[in-house]
This record gives C-alpha cells, structure tokens and sequence, in this order.
C-alpha cells in the first residue's frame, strides 16, 4: 500500500461520497465482449437506482450521448432519463449531463427547476463541453473550437446560477444575452446547498480554469494520484481567484474480487476481449479534446489503448483487487482532496450492492483512522443511511 501524506486541501472530517455511472447508454461501461450483466434499459436502471440509495451511495450520474459511439449503438436522453430515475427514488440525487450547445441555459434552468420539485431538492446538472464533432455537425449546430467551447460553458453556467438564484436576471455576453428574468418557483431550498448542484466534467487547461471559476464539483476522468493532485491544483488555482472553493470527484472502473489474481484476470479478460474497431474509432474522436489545444493536454491526451477500453480512463485510478485493497486506495485519493468517487463496473446491481456491503464499511473504518489520527473525527452523522433488505436483489 502507498501512503501519501494528507493534503492540506483534504476534508478529513467530511465521509466520502459515491456516486455510479447510469448505464443509460448500451454496451455496458468497458467497450469489450466480455460478459456485461448490465442493460442501458429503464426497468433496469429503476433496480439499480434502488439498489444504490440503499447501498450507501448518494448520487447517480447519466450520460449524455445522442449518436452512436464507442459501441453505444442505442442510448436514452439523459434529462428525462434523470427526471425518471428521480421519480423511482427517494434519497438518490441525480445528476443529469448536458451540453451547453444544445441547450439554452433558461430552458435548463427551468427544466432542472421542476425536477427539483418533483424530487424534493434532488437535482443536479453536469455540464460537458462535448468532444464528438459529428453530433454537432449532423444536428446543424456550430462547432465550437477547443478552448471557445469553455468560453461558451463558463457563461452557460453563470447564466444557470443567477436564474437559479435572482430574481430580475440579466446577463449579457458572447453566447447568451438573458434580459431582467424571474424564474418562478425557484429551486427548492435545501439546508447547505444554494442551488441544484453543478458539476463539471473536462480534463484540458481550459476546463480546469473555467469549472474552477464557477463549478461546484469538478469532476475527472480516472486518474492515477500524481495525474489527480495536478488537476486539484489547477482547478483550486482558478478557484481562487474569484474566491471560490470547488470539491472534486473522481471516476474510477471497480473490479473488486475475492484476491487481487481474480480481479486482474477479469481486468486482463475485459482488454483481451476488447471491441477494437470500436475503441480505435474513439480514440480518433477524441482527439477534438484536450489534444487539439496548444499544450495539447487534457482528456485521453495520454490514454493508451487498454486505457480507452474504459472511455473514462476509469482503469487509471487503480480500483481493482480485493475490497481491502480498494478501500486503501480510495482513502488514499481523500488523503489529496477527493470529495466524492464515481465509480463503474462490470455487472452493475449485483456490484454497486457488493460495493456497498463490503468496500464501504472497511472504507468508513479507515476514514474513521484517518481523521482520528490528524487530531479530528468523522462526522458520521453525514454518513447516508443503508438498508441492505431494500436493495435486495
Ligand atoms: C465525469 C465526466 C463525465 C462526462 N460525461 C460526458 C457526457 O455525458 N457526454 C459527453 O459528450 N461528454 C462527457 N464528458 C466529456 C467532457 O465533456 C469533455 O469533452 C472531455 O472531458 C474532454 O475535455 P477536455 O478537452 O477539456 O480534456 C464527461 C467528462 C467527465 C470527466
């Protein structure tokens, strides 16, 4: 086990967060053949979305995909999917991804208003910034280059937060002019939030400035822990200069098995079996990511082909072996200043369910050693509430 020392931008006090990956696209998470127990369909994602609130985890996070890709032949739109998962819940927040592009941030605005009501405070966005050019393309809608795609994010997003929050809104920009709006009711008031959470997804040095200067969360493709720490110090940077203070999640792909061999063979399995056309076919589409910018980083800028395999670099972050060991490492991300894991698997109910019984508590126990250890404690009362019976598959 690597021990790093704890971050001065760590929240020891503060349980980790979890949150998984809606599979609402097809295909499963990882683009191979192996064996995937996970279906993009409604019925099973109302299962999984019970299991997961009764698990331990808080939030679930769709993707939005219109057109195929890597594999994902068959997808469902990501806000009324949210919307729908909302309704089948009770403590799950939803975070829905959207494209600033193909939304007006007021019709957003008022769309996540509603999903909050419906769902008692439990909405929430993740703003992309897209990288797969034809579905702009195709649909008629301008491409924007690299770093103007983040221009265009930075005053979606400011434009959300006022109607969110003001009244007699206006905001006059390059991208959207909104002039004197109410949006009525607002968003419903829940203690120690402002307003539906903002997330933000995106790796390049433009993403890193503008979630910094106004996104909640920032969210990361799988990263390693010296990959993370560089993203936490580049978003915080931004951060700060207009005083904001962001909290980060992290994707990470689980295999938690028996013994570390078993969990490397079903990782061994899942790059063998690779679909490669598909995965190669992604690899050229992404490079209208971080690659095409001048410093040329960001996103996949230095994914290898196994890494793709998972189109969220989630194989990076090392969550793979025996629960101990992906405990540790997971504490270990909380030592640099993770505030939450997203996580993905293989056969999604029965792992997020095994995820929850046998990570978690050891994950709970070593956060409980770790605050104790700095001189502080846990505050357990944040901890969400599980009901194993419930999730009962
Ligand atoms: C957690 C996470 C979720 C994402 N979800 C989506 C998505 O649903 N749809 C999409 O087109 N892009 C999604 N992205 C991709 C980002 O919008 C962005 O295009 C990508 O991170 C490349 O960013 P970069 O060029 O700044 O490195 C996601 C990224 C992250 C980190």
């Amino acid at each position: 086990m690597t021990t790093s020392p704890v971050s001065s931008v760590a929240n020891l006090e503060t349980p980790l967060k979890f949150a998984y990956w809606v599979p609402n696209v097809s295909g499963g998470l990882v683009v191979s053949t192996i064996e995937q127990r996970t279906s993009w369909d409604f019925e099973y994602n109302k299962k999984l979305a019970r299991i997961a609130e009764n698990s331990g985890f808080e939030y679930a996070l769709t993707q939005t995909r219109y057109a195929a890709s890597y594999g994902a032949d068959k997808q469902h739109e990501a806000t009324s999917f949210s919307l729908a998962l909302l309704g089948a819940t009770e403590r799950l927040n939803i975070i829905s991804a959207v494209h600033p592009g193909m939304w007006h941030p007021g019709v957003l605005a008022k769309f996540i208003i509603t999903a909050d009501h419906i769902s008692g405070g439990r909405a929430a966005v993740n703003i992309v910034s897209g990288w797969l050019k034809d579905e702009f393309i195709n649909f008629g809608l301008e491409w924007l280059e690299h770093d103007e795609r983040y221009v265009r994010t930075e005053e979606f997003i400011n434009a959300l937060r006022g109607l969110w929050t003001q009244q007699n809104y206006s905001q006059s920009g390059k991208y959207y002019n909104i002039k004197d709006f109410t949006l009525n009711p607002a968003p419903v008031e829940v203690p120690g939030r402002a307003h539906p959470e903002i997330f933000f997804g995106g790796n390049s040095t433009a993403a890193q400035a503008a979630a910094g200067r106004t996104a909640d969360w920032y969210f990361s493709n799988g990263k390693d822990l010296e990959g993370f720490k560089e993203n936490i110090a580049g978003v915080r940077a931004a951060a700060a200069t207009v005083n904001r203070v962001p909290k980060f999640g992290l994707n990470g792909f689980v295999i938690s098995r028996g013994t570390e061999a078993e969990a490397k063979e079903t990782l061994r399995e899942i790059v063998a079996k690779a679909h490669r056309p598909a995965v190669e076919g992604f690899a050229a589409a992404v490079k209208e990511a971080g690659q095409s910018t001048k410093d040329g980083k960001g996103m996949w800028a230095d994914s290898t082909f196994e890494d793709l395999i998972q189109y969220n670099d989630g194989f990076k972050t090392g969550l793979i072996g025996t629960p101990e060991q992906i405990a540790e490492r997971i504490v270990e991300f909380k030592k640099i200043g993770v505030n939450l894991m997203l996580t993905a698997y293989l056969h999604f109910q029965e792992e997020v369910e095994a995820f929850g019984r046998e990570v978690l508590p050891i994950v709970r126990e070593l956060e409980a050693d770790l605050a104790r250890a700095n001189g502080t404690e846990l505050n357990t009362a944040l901890l969400p509430a599980t009901n194993f019976e419930g999730a009962a598959l």
